[in-house]
């Protein structure tokens, strides 16, 4: 949720510093700060409510002296609201130590009344200040900045990155994480540390993993990591596969229209290399070989984007696979008991792969016997490491809040799956699996003609809707879920009320709704099957037509049923059935982004809301 750096090295910290948060702030922004040791050994801290470019402002007009070790934090507020007080770092032993958190530490209640009944004075109404108060007083006991956070770190429930420095120790950040991220970046006399690794890219793609409950010290030169209690561990080091300017504007108007127009390549990539001589090769599911001709049962579990993506999962595996999926909303999943065996595959999907209600659900269902496999984004995350195979996406970083092209690659990977798991289990023939990959290979092709074709015209449709109130989105079978993706997209962007309904569900109530000029976006299957549910959309297409309902259908090229039926025809190429939503999904995406946009709103930042939700 909130975004964390670190630096030791002779470079400037602010710059590194603020370099750093500018591209961790889609981790939350709604205040800032940094703690800097400078030459002459004073700590300066300065933090401020609002974006990062408060902060930078603020340093600009009134510096502070720059130095060699710094920490910085970009926020989104969980205990205290967004002010200047509450935002990080926050100070311990009497102003000499600073501290930034991300998670929240559960037990902070009964830590602050100890605290305060010690004598010590609080200046915010964060978690935080807790873990910075006791460190501080660590400190003062121990003189050793990494001992001092390793005896605090057993007291704290809950999740939380935790970033230390100490005046009296120069050149040195400790950090410390628990169901929270941290990573480290290895420089040439430089270190780094950072929620992810686009807080350090800019200076190196040298990365090592940390992993659950261990402690990191980071110098100029050195860099170790031990567990809580003290003990060495070897971390793993890797390459970031993507560079800094994969992660930067580059010349768009927004990140989000730069990662829909990269939604063809996140399907390429993850499809990159995975299909060889006609077969799906996935050497990542190795280490579930055994077990996956023998499962009788996936539950895919995600919150948000995720969660639809896991839906058209759903369908490609049942109907190649013919394993049956339940695909659950990981916050609901755990707190039901469900039944789990060794035969069951827990398929958690998540971008950031340190979604803590998706992380709490992998957990749980590997405490319960299941078999894990994760589908993520991104590169030395937690839920991978806490999984027992990982198939990554390779849609390279996704920066807007609202997820696009991770959302497309999401729906490949689990595709792939699909396909692999009909060929372990000897569910499909060889023509069948070789028609359905070169559809999937024909995908970015398509993805960009839609690309292409419709954005003029959906930025033109959305910049009459400006004063909306309310928009439906209605989709059958692998529709259904565009529907409900279309409807999160414009909630999150764009403020208004929307909702996506199963076309047939809508009889049963929510044509309700429908009033002269209500605008709906209907996901219209292809024609061309002979089992198509084309004419029952088109019949619920004139359901609402006839109630005065504005129709703006996606529907296939050389689809001519729909046209009497429709106001707006937006056409998309013509693909296999379960691949087509993931063409209907891009002009949604356009639409949401287009209306957000038309009513003067920050398409990359909506209010509210953080890339990452790192608390339950
Ligand atoms: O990082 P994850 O994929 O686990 O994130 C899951 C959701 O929080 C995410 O998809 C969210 O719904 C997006 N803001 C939707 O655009």
């Amino acid at each position: 949720m909130c975004g964390i750096v670190g630096y030791v090295g002779p470079g400037s910290s602010i710059d590194v510093l603020l370099g750093g948060l500018k591209r961790l702030e889609y981790r939350g922004y709604d205040s800032a700060g940094v703690a800097i040791l400078d030459e002459s050994g004073e700590l300066a801290t300065r933090k401020r409510a609002g974006k990062l470019s408060v902060l930078t402002d603020d340093l600009q007009e009134a510096p502070i002296a720059d130095g060699r070790t710094g920490i910085g934090h970009t926020r989104w507020a969980t205990h205290g609201g967004p002010t200047d007080g509450n935002a990080h770092p926050h100070l311990g032993d009497g102003g000499r130590l600073a501290l930034i958190h991300n998670g929240i530490i559960e037990n902070f209640a009964e830590l602050k009344q100890e605290l305060l009944d010690a004598g010590e004075a609080f200046e915010s109404e964060t978690d935080t200040e807790v873990a910075a108060l006791l460190v501080g007083r660590a400190y003062r006991e121990t003189g050793d900045l990494q001992a001092a956070l390793r005896s605090v770190v057993n007291r704290l429930d809950g999740a939380f990155t935790l970033l230390v420095m100490h005046r009296d120790e120069p050149g040195v950040v400790v950090g410390a994480r628990r169901n929270s991220p941290l990573v480290i970046g290895l420089g040439d006399g430089e270190n780094f540390l950072g929620s992810d690794v686009a807080a350090f890219v800019e200076h190196t793609r040298r990365a090592m993993e940390i992993g659950q409950d261990q402690l990191v010290a980071i110098r100029p030169d050195s860099v170790e990591v031990t567990d809580f209690a003290g003990a060495p561990v070897e971390a793993k080091e890797f390459e970031v596969a993507w560079d800094a300017s994969a992660a930067e504007k580059g010349g768009w108007p927004s990140f989000m229209k730069k990662e829909i127009s990269e939604e063809p390549d996140a399907v390429a990539n993850t499809l990159r290399g995975r299909i060889v001589d006609g077969a799906v090769v996935l050497p990542e599911l190795e280490p579930l070989a055994g077990a996956l001709a023998d499962i009788d049962r996936i539950i895919v579990i995600a919150c948000g984007t995720a969660s639809y993506a896991g839906m058209l999962g759903k369908y490609a595996i049942e109907a190649w696979a013919r394993v049956p999926v339940d695909v659950e909303l990981s916050h609901e999943f755990r707190y039901r008991d469900p039944v789990l065996t060794s035969r069951t595959l827990v398929v958690s999907v998540s971008q950031s792969g340190e979604t803590m209600d998706t992380l709490m659900a992998v957990k749980y269902a590997r405490e319960a016997g299941a078999r894990t496999l994760s589908i993520c984004n991104a590169q030395g995350a937690t839920i991978p490491r806490e999984s027992d195979a990982v198939l990554y996406t390779h849609a390279g970083p996704e920066v807007a809040v609202a997820s696009t092209k991770a959302f497309v690659a999401q729906a490949t990977a689990l595709y792939l799956l699909a396909l692999h798991l009909a060929e372990v289990r000897g569910v499909s023939t060889e023509e069948q699996a070789a028609e359905r990959l070169e559809e999937l290979q024909a995908l970015p092709e398509k993805l960009a003609a839609v690309v292409e074709s419709s954005s003029a015209r959906i930025a033109e449709l959305a910049g009459w809707m400006g004063d909306t109130q309310s928009v439906l989105f209605l989709g059958r079978h692998v529709g259904y879920p565009i529907a409900l993706e279309g409807a999160l997209k414009l909630k999150e962007l764009a403020y208004i009320h929307a909702e996506g309904f199963a076309a047939g569900e809508l009889k049963h109530g929510p044509i309700a709704l429908i009033e002269p000029g209500q605008v709906v976006f209907v996901v219209v299957p292809s024609p061309r099957e002979p089992s198509s549910l084309h004419p029952k959309v088109v019949s619920n297409i004139q359901e609402i037509r006839a109630r005065g309902a504005r129709v703006i259908a996606i529907a296939e090229l050389g689809d001519v049923a729909v046209v009497p039926f429709a106001d707006e025809v937006i056409r998309i190429p013509l693909a296999a059935p379960l691949v087509e939503p993931l063409l209907a999904v891009v002009p949604l995406h356009i639409f949401g982004m287009e209306l957000a946009a038309a009513k003067g709103l920050d398409v990359d930042q909506p209010r509210n809301l953080a890339k990452s939700v790192t608390v339950e």
